[in-house]
């Protein structure tokens, strides 16, 4: 089983978006059983709210014809670093703000999602600039290369 959290500042815009599309994948080759996947805040606010998906997210999913299921912010905790294999950011304020929560990635489990294409860079923050077609086009092409990358890894996803 490979665990993977997606995470980013709200937890309702970006990283929702990469954990269905990212889920949809994983589905589409038959892998669903190998993963358990997840998104999570760095901010605690939204989950204060109970916010849920962004309206943004849901348009952009539903256009693309990616499932999803109903999700509520929550904040990432120090446990989730010892419980998920792969901590994938949206930006490198994520990391940083990930790194003050759960201390040093002594494991090596947190990435930036971009980091895996060849084009490494930040995700801009949809919640800023209203862009959720740029936000998804960024979030396909990191998890594809995400998914190409644990393929490898991990001989075709057997790891147990
Ligand atoms: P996200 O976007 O990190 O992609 O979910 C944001 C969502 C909400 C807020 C900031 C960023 N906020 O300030 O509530």
């Amino acid at each position: 089983m490979i665990k993977v959290l997606f995470v980013c500042l709200g937890n309702i815009c970006r990283s929702p978006m990469a954990e269905f599309v990212f889920k949809q994948m994983v589905a589409e080759k038959g892998l669903s059983e190998k993963f358990y996947i997840d998104s999570a805040a760095t901010e605690g606010f939204n989950e204060m709210c109970h916010a849920g998906i962004h309206h943004g997210t849901r348009k952009k999913l539903t256009e693309m014809q990616i499932s999803f299921e109903e999700h509520y912010s929550r904040q990432i905790r120090p446990r989730d670093y010892v419980y998920f294999d792969y901590i994938i950011a949206m930006d490198d304020r994520n990391i940083d703000d990930i790194l003050e929560i759960v201390g040093p990635d002594t494991e090596r489990k947190i990435y930036r999602l971009l980091d895996f294409t060849d084009e490494p860079r930040n995700i801009r923050d949809p919640w800023y600039t209203g862009n959720f077609d740029e936000s998804y086009d960024d979030i396909s092409k990191g998890c594809r290369a995400f998914l190409e990358y644990l393929l490898k890894e991990n001989n075709d996803g057997k790891r147990d």
